[in-house]
């Protein structure tokens, strides 16, 4: 296969097979709620094969960073509809990240009383609230009563999403959010049957994953995983313990019949995602994580070998509102911003030009 080929992942036209990653950019105000500058940056971007948003809070509890966007209320709702008109609009395909935070938040984040996980652990380190830093919490460990509840967000942000007109969603089961702080035995100590077992400690990314299909459908659902990241305190270490849970993952998704899974390791051709990719039985997005950004080369490789179906990118996609024609024609690329990925305004985030704004040479 070609990076450059258009694909159908369940119910989802990609015109190319670059995916832009899922990338938290904080620009939604206090309320959350997507507003001009969202709309322009992600219709600029409407030229990759799939937008997947930023990581969107289902419900309050699940808010890790001020400036976050959600899908909770009317407003955010409509907001993320214009969105999706613009992307629409602009010949694209977008599906939102849904990410519940779990224990990387803080009650003045949240602005709830209490945040949760799976356990009372806290996320090493400390984040930024509106008053200045202060150590991450202890969170509340979800009694097993209030797991449906937790499903049930999920599953209202899926709904929400689709009724603003995106094209689907993708479950933020990676990087050390809710959905994966359940899947390490680190992060996750229970002793009921969201824990111990690796079959245990999958259930909450499969049971969200399911309820979230059989609401919109598995043609337009997928999933972000990230094994071994080790990060956020989310700890993975034995391989033997991490390929028998991500394990379970995939083989309790296959009956979905997903869009696609969308796997971040730095080593997608290895067994741990080849097997990842095979149970679940479904397209594989790759990224390779954070240590260098994602490249043309090794882009069009992934799929050319066939290791993955997509690759996700992140980085050049900030930089580069163009990069599919950019990377189709190897032409010369815009620098990234790291010191403006997140913060306020259009600065480092709508006013990275396309190739044919670039004065010439
Ligand atoms: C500024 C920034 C924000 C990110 N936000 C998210 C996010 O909201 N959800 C997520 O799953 N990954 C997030 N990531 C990870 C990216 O999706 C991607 O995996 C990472 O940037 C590595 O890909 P790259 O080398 O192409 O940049 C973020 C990365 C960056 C740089």
């Amino acid at each position: 296969m070609n990076l450059f080929d258009s694909a159908d992942f369940g119910a989802l036209h990609l015109k190319n097979r670059i995916v832009m990653a899922p990338l938290t950019r904080l620009r939604a105000g206090e309320r959350g709620v997507p507003n001009d500058l969202l709309v322009e940056h992600y219709r600029q971007r409407a030229g990759l094969g799939l937008i997947v948003t930023e990581g969107t809070w289902p419900v309050q509890e699940g808010r890790s960073y001020p400036g976050q966007p959600g899908i909770e209320t009317d407003e955010q709702i409509a907001g993320w509809a214009r969105v999706a008109d613009a992307v629409h609009a602009a010949g694209g395909t977008i599906v939102m990240q849904l990410m519940h935070g779990g224990r990387v938040s803080h009650p003045e984040i949240a602005q709830t009383p209490r945040i949760v996980g799976p356990s009372a652990i806290a996320a090493p380190g400390q984040t930024h609230t509106a008053t200045g830093k202060v150590d991450m919490p202890v969170p509340h460990a979800l009694e097993l009563d209030e797991m449906p509840e937790v499903i049930e967000g999920f599953v209202r942000a899926a709904r929400n999403a689709v009724a603003a007109g995106l094209d689907g969603v993708e479950v933020h089961g990676a990087n050390g959010y809710l959905v994966h702080e359940f899947l390490s035995p680190v992060s996750n100590t229970r002793t009921d049957i969201y824990g111990g077992s690796p079959e245990n400690r999958a259930r909450l990314a499969i049971e969200v994953t399911t309820a979230v299909a059989a609401t919109i459908g598995g043609d337009r659902t997928g999933i972000r995983l990230s094994p071994q990241h080790n990060i956020q305190g989310v700890l993975e270490e034995d391989s033997d313990d991490v390929l028998a849970t991500y394990s379970a993952v995939a083989t309790g998704l296959a009956p979905l019949h997903l869009a696609f899974v969308d796997v971040l390791h730095p080593e997608p051709s290895g067994h741990l995602v080849r097997t990842i990719r095979s149970l679940a039985g479904a397209p594989l997005i790759a990224n390779t994580g954070f240590q260098s950004p994602t490249g043309r080369a090794d882009a069009i490789a992934l799929v050319a070998d066939d290791v993955a179906d997509a690759v996700g990118v992140g980085r050049a996609a900030i930089a580069n509102p163009d990069l599919a024609a950019r990377w189709e024609h190897d032409l010369e690329l815009n620098e990234p911003r790291p010191h403006l990925f997140y913060g306020d305004g259009a600065e480092g985030y709508t006013d990275y030009p396309a190739l044919a704004e670039l004065p010439a040479v």
